[in-house]
């Protein structure tokens, strides 16, 4: 069985002051009862911050960026074992910020992807078409084309740690997410890619994740489909009791 798996992107948003008070919040209001992993990426500076008002509670932290060199001169970046360091577990790779903003390739990502294994982060690896490659019929091969560069040269204990994130390029940040059946259409396209490529034990334990204006509204029906295995949520995570609404109405027993 694949275990659940909600994550709070708060891109560049959220103060130290904010988050601590985010944190105390959700701690008060949340019951957190059932068995899923949850995992809040804040920005940099607030890492150390989150790590102590959530200590002793199921949030795990991840990094939204890293570098893809391990140290030395690269003014500005944050290394895998920095973000260890500040008690990440896990550390998003290939938003689609980073690939349209900073000009993030496939190959850099598949390096920063080998990096993280190599300093035991768990991944979460996001992938996802624009508009029009969708209205072309290309949205599989776009994919595609994302899967083999982000993941090539992983071996078999390398994937287990890594989640993939099905994020359509149109649904972040715009209120119009994907309708449940298609985000399945691409999960089941994704599942079958990796058995393909890696085998049927690995696709069927990898989780598949969707991420794109999802909310508490719309999340039952996503969480539902046979092939979405958790989601990850930008906008909606801002807020504790938003959040929280996703993790009721969709991960609680
Ligand atoms: P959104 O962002 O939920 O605000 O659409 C999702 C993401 O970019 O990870």
């Amino acid at each position: 069985m694949r275990r659940p798996i909600v994550v709070g992107n708060w891109k560049m948003n959220m103060l130290i002051s904010t988050s601590n008070k985010w944190v105390e919040e959700f701690i008060k209001t949340s019951k957190l009862v059932g068995s899923f992993d949850l995992v809040i990426a804040p920005p940099f500076t607030s890492l150390s911050a989150v790590r102590k008002s959530a200590e002793g509670t199921k949030i795990q932290l991840a990094g939204q960026n890293m570098a893809s060199e391990l140290e030395g001169a690269q003014t500005g970046e944050v290394s895998a074992i920095m973000l260890r360091d500040a008690g990440c577990e896990y550390v998003i790779l290939g938003h689609s910020e980073r690939r349209q903003h900073y000009s993030e390739s496939d190959e850099i990502i598949n390096r920063k992807i080998l990096l993280a294994c190599e300093n035991q982060l768990n991944i979460i690896f996001c992938i996802g078409e624009t508009i029009e490659d969708r209205n072309k019929g290309q949205a599989n091969k776009v994919l595609e084309g994302q899967l083999l560069g982000g993941l090539d040269g992983l071996i078999e204990d390398q994937l287990n740690s890594v989640c993939i994130a099905y994020e359509p390029i149109w649904a972040i940040g715009t209120g119009h997410t994907a309708n449940p059946n298609q985000v399945q259409d691409v999960h089941s396209f994704i599942r079958n890619w990796c058995k393909k490529s890696f085998g049927k034990n690995i696709a069927e334990a990898s989780r598949i994740l969707y991420g794109g204006s999802v909310d508490s509204q719309n999340s039952p029906s996503l969480m539902s489909q046979p092939d979405v295995d958790g989601l990850l949520v930008g906008g909606a995570s801002l807020r504790s009791k938003s959040f929280y609404d996703i993790i009721k109405s969709s991960f609680e027993d």
